[in-house]
């Protein structure tokens, strides 16, 4: 069975952009894949943050994993931390990368140049953790969003390097992007990604927001002039990305069928039609949600994920340490 493996960084909230770019691609994925879903809570400290609200973030985050359908049973969940060779190898990741491939890395460029001050040498050096994370259980498949695809392209380079070097260490994954919705949008700046860091908190739908809240994001979210619905990031983003979330939403709907059905109607009917699927989401998984959060689920999922996870992982990094020569008594 080929195995997937993938992780969300909870510095926030989760929102729709990793609902439908990522963790529903888990959560369809764990009924034919082996699927390896984990809470990237290392890469979480790469930027400031208040210790109780990491904390939040990280239970919520689990929490939601659970609640849009990720089985225990099915797939190995688990905090990065619990698996102490993650840092292990991502050190010696650190050392396989080349600077002139970190300084290439868009999203490190792009926090840069908005001239965010104080940026942590951990952020600059997070992709060779990445590479770690996925390299260290031989994934066949990385689903994510577009946004992370330099970065499983950067491991991908350097996995092919390290078993150019040492003979046939790792398995050299795939990143899998979805056709629709890999790159959800602000509803109020729809030429900027949804994200966690939302300013505004108004163009970012996050997955535990009250629906009444949620529905009046999506009737306030930026259009355009034009009057019709129909596919064009480039003319209409706005419209264009609740084309992308209503398809995403409703079973991949096809974008050219739901352009149809609203030719001649108003925005406002087109809003109201993604709000109800939007909120019709929500409400589901906010209901297992709160299932979950009063259950032990949580403690019992991360416990039976970590001593899973930990007997591949230590396997995998004994093998590295015995290829690049750095072990004196063999673990194995
Ligand atoms: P993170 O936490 O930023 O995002 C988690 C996943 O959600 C996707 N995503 C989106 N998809 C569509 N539209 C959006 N607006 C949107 N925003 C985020 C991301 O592409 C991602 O798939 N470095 C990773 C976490 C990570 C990881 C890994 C992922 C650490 N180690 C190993 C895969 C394999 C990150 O920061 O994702």
């Amino acid at each position: 069975m080929k195995r997937m493996l993938s992780g969300i960084k909870p510095t926030g909230q989760l929102h729709l952009g990793n609902y439908i770019g990522a963790l529903s691609h888990f959560v369809e994925s764990q009924e034919e894949f082996e699927m390896i879903a984990f809470i990237a809570n290392l890469h979480c400290i790469t930027v400031p943050l208040e210790p109780s609200e990491l904390q939040k973030n990280l239970h919520d985050c689990v929490a939601l994993y659970l609640a849009c359908g990720l089985d225990p049973k099915k797939s190995t969940i688990f905090l990065q931390t619990d698996v102490k060779e993650h840092a292990q190898l991502g050190f010696i990741m650190c050392c396989h990368t080349y600077l002139g491939e970190l300084n290439r890395m868009t999203q490190f460029k792009d926090k840069q140049a908005k001239g965010e001050s104080n940026l942590s040498g951990g952020l600059y050096t997070y992709p060779t953790l990445m590479a770690a994370d996925i390299l260290l259980y031989d994934a066949d498949y990385v689903p994510v969003g577009e946004d992370q695809k330099q970065h499983v392209e950067l491991t991908r380079d350097v996995a092919i390097r390290m078993n150019h070097r040492y003979g046939d260490l790792f398995k050299v994954p795939e990143p899998l992007i979805p056709k629709v919705g890999a790159r959800i949008m602000s509803l109020t700046e729809p030429d900027k990604k949804m994200s966690k860091s939302d300013e505004t908190n108004k163009g970012c739908i996050y997955l535990l927001d009250p629906l009444e809240i949620a529905r009046k994001k999506v009737m306030g979210s930026v259009t355009d002039s034009l009057a019709k619905v129909h596919y064009d990031p480039e003319l209409q983003p706005g419209i264009s990305n609740l084309l992308q979330i209503l398809s995403s939403l409703s079973n991949n709907r096809p974008i050219g069928e739901i352009e149809q059905e609203f030719e001649g109607k108003g925005y406002g009917d087109f809003k109201r039609a993604v709000a109800d699927v939007v909120c019709a989401k929500l409400e589901v998984i906010q209901t297992e949600y709160n299932r979950i959060t009063s259950s032990d689920l949580i403690e019992t999922t991360l416990q039976e994920g970590a001593k899973k996870a930990q007997i591949l992982a230590a396997k995998k990094l004994a093998q590295v340490q015995q290829a690049i020569g750095m072990e004196i008594i063999p673990k194995e």
